[in-house]
């Protein structure tokens, strides 16, 4: 009886919740509709436009952007202003407006905010959700305690080519991988209500394609079927839009031969019909402009008239819906039902923002001075940058280091720069970077610096007292690498070796004899063969952010165990560009003679997807199928014991890809469908199971229909994509 009345108030509770839900839904509705009536047709357009704060004009010489423009309600957005007292002052302009429709806040606070954070595809190399998200949330708090309403972010462009600069942005080369981290992103920024004062709203980019421009170049074009952008390209996007992103961002570039600011098919028929997606698509910067350039519009007119008809809700920065849309609709080119769908789309936002409520909702400094670079906030951040360091390489007995260790040589000015370690896109304070160089001052440790080479011009200098630095220690920790200008936006190259000249220090130093450990800082997968071959001790510890300095001692003297692997495949020479392990069968699969290989050099890259070594080992062992059709939905279950077999505590991500044996259109190699990292005990031994569902099973046709065959597969366990125990199962 008890249980009964249980259900019955548990029933009750529920139908109140949803009745609640449905009765805010009709409330907003009621809310914006009554506005939208109440709008100008010249008032619609000025919501549809987001200009630029902070530059007094736009990169087309327009300074719209001005006060006046916001206080005649010609402004919907704007970007890159931030701080209390700043965004203040907009929002003050806009309650001059008829209407007084409040301004949302965006900017790109892409990792960390004033707290800088590891760069997004370092935290990738993490494989760990739950430290993402927090991330996430910890940037999203910092954020909105200073103002903001929504950041640019996540990037969830997979790439396979690290001559494009943008990697470092995004979570890598893998569809799957990418969409867990999608998800964890968008829940750690926009948490579970919007009108929290710590929250602020994603923005998915660039849709779509933006990670596979041509020849690497950005900006460039893309050109892919249909078939390959699902399987490979869209996952990671239709992920993040379930997960309740509020925004997207459209590309750049041109997809399918329309460029995507302009792109029907992306943005209507699959994103907003098909993904059933109810928030609003903004462009990228200036895109709606760059139509002209594209060559699909001729003017800016014909240039607002394909965006807004194609679904593009905002426009950044450039002016073609401001100045033309009023007569687009009067001249009958654009129903007014198209422009009210967009303004409805932002409105509503504002609404769930809780703006309309209190426009200066997020302006409290005491609560900016409260969470912006809090002590909190760099635990978080520190703990991330922690756990994005790879391992690379390990021999002999240098690392970790011993706690009583007297002396280090620390070679490279990386490791005393401030504003490398932010990275590119980055929006925290470098003056408050702890480098390595101060990190180890602190550690109580005498560390003998030298320059070794010139971060401007790549030479080795001042040899001599390398040297003196050296015979003064017990070991040498050499930074070589990127400085944060060379990967970003706008930063592809042809070539993505480490410097000569820094990989031939290195080697010196090698030579001397005394233990050296090569920590490697960049924004994208390096090519460094000479360092790979002469170093015994290798750290990739990418571009960590304000914590980069603690973070690596406490992986180099042991307080951490690395636990990073790779996101992106690591390339041994440009010439194996575009590079990634999912790679097809083919026809005339590797190895053999007349087989897809190169005759100049091997096809296995430098280090494969998913590598990372620990200071400690882990066997594989007893790797079963336990049964099939277990519960509905649930086609396999898949065990495998993991035992710690080293000398220290350790975590290891366990993963899992599947081979589809036979299928009616090509498939991959391998896919990863499933990873799970674990904390062992040395000596310790685990067994972790996997389900294998429909879901880990199908592909997308050309037509982006999911299709799950049955047949054979063969499922594939390990601690990275080349090191794999294999089983066969059957899907009936
Ligand atoms: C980038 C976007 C960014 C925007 C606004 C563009 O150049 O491609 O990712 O969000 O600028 O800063």
């Amino acid at each position: 009886m008890r249980k009964l009345l249980l259900l019955v108030w548990m029933i009750l509770m529920s139908l109140g919740a949803v009745a609640q839900k449905m009765s805010e839904k009709s409330l907003k509705n009621g809310y914006i509709s009554n506005l939208i009536k109440r709008m100008t047709l010249e008032e619609k357009a000025g919501q549809l436009w987001q200009v630029a704060g902070s530059f007094a004009t736009g990169p087309d010489g327009n300074n719209l952007g001005s006060l006046k423009a916001i206080a005649e309600g010609k402004v919907g957005s704007v970007l890159n202003v931030s701080g209390v007292k700043n965004i203040r002052k907009y929002q003050e302009a806009a309650m001059q407006s008829r209407l007084k429709i409040p301004l949302i806040f965006g900017m790109d606070v892409i990792h960390g905010f004033r707290t800088g954070f590891p760069i997004p595809l370092a935290e990738a190399s993490s494989f760990d959700q739950q430290e993402i998200q927090k991330g996430a949330r910890w940037t999203g708090t910092e954020a909105a305690a200073s103002g903001l309403n929504w950041t640019f972010a996540p990037m969830v462009d997979v790439g396979w080519d690290a001559r494009w600069g943008r990697v470092m942005e995004g979570a890598g080369e893998d569809p799957f991988y990418g969409s867990q981290v999608a998800v964890a992103r968008v829940k750690g920024l926009q948490g579970d209500d919007l009108a929290s004062t710590n929250t602020i709203m994603a923005c998915v980019k660039h849709f779509a394609g933006y990670g596979a421009p041509i020849a690497g170049k950005d900006y460039n074009s893309v050109d892919m079927s249909m078939g390959h952008f699902a399987n490979f390209y869209m996952p990671p996007y239709k992920a993040a839009a379930e997960a309740g992103a509020a925004t997207f961002m459209s590309a750049f570039n041109d997809f399918n031969n329309i460029p995507s600011t302009a792109n029907n098919f992306l943005l209507r028929s699959l994103l907003k019909e098909k993904w059933n997606f109810n928030g609003f698509i903004v462009s990228d910067w200036g895109s709606v402009g760059e139509l002209i350039n594209h060559r699909v519009a001729g003017n800016k007119k014909e240039a607002a008239n394909i965006a807004i008809m194609a679904g593009l809700d905002m426009e950044m920065v450039s002016n073609c819906y401001i100045e033309n849309l009023v007569d687009l609709v009067k001249e009958k080119k654009v129903s007014i039902n198209v422009v009210d769908d967009a303004v409805r789309r932002i409105l509503n936002k504002k609404y769930e923002l809780g703006l309309f409520e209190d426009p200066f909702r997020y302006c409290d400094e005491n609560r900016e001075k409260e969470f912006v670079e809090s002590a909190k906030s760099r635990e978080v951040a520190r703990s991330l940058s922690e756990r994005s360091i790879v391992l690379l390489k390990k021999q002999e007995n240098i690392l970790p280091f011993s706690k009583n260790l007297k002396s280090v040589a620390l070679i490279g000015p990386l490791a005393k720069s401030k504003k490398d370690m932010c990275g590119a896109w980055s929006t925290a304070n470098v003056n408050n970077v702890i480098t390595l160089y101060d990190a180890m001052k602190n550690r109580g440790v005498q560390v003998n610096y030298a320059q070794g080479y010139d971060l401007e011009s790549n030479q080795i200098v001042n040899y001599d007292s390398t040297l003196l630095a050296i015979e003064k220690s017990d070991v040498v920790v050499v930074a070589i690498g990127e400085r944060a200008s060379e990967s970003g936006e706008m930063r592809s190259k042809t070539d993505i070796s480490i410097a000569l000249q820094q990989q031939e220090l290195v080697s010196k130093l090698v030579k001397t004899g005394k233990p050296v450990v090569v920590l490697l800082m960049c924004g994208r997968p390096v090519i460094f063969n000479e360092v790979r071959d002469k170093a015994s001790n290798i750290l990739l510890t990418w571009w960590l952010g304000s914590e980069a300095g603690p973070a690596i001692c406490n992986v180099l003297w042991g307080d951490y165990n690395p636990s990073g692997k790779l996101p992106m495949t690591f390339p041994r020479n440009m010439g194996q560009i575009p590079i990634n392990y999912q790679y097809k069968s083919t026809g005339r699969p590797y190895p053999g003679d007349w087989s897809a290989k190169y005759i100049d050099s091997p096809v296995e890259p430098a280090y494969p997807f998913g590598y990372g070594l620990s200071y400690t080992t882990f066997k594989y062992s007893n790797l079963k199928v336990i049964s099939d059709n277990l519960n509905k939905g649930t086609h396999a279950k898949i065990s495998v014991d993991v035992t710690n077999t080293g000398q220290y505590d350790g975590e290891e991500v366990v993963q899992l890809y599947i081979r589809d044996e036979v299928a009616s259109v090509t498939r991959p190699i391998k896919e990863l469908k499933g990873f799970q990292k674990i904390n062992l005990k040395k000596g310790n031994t685990q067994t972790v199971v996997f389900d294998i569902t429909d879901n880990q099973l199908g592909f997308y046709d050309n037509n982006i229909n999911y299709i799950v065959e049955k047949g054979d597969f063969t499922v594939m366990v390990g601690g990275d994509s080349e090191n794999l125990s294999m089983k066969k199962f059957n899907l009936k």
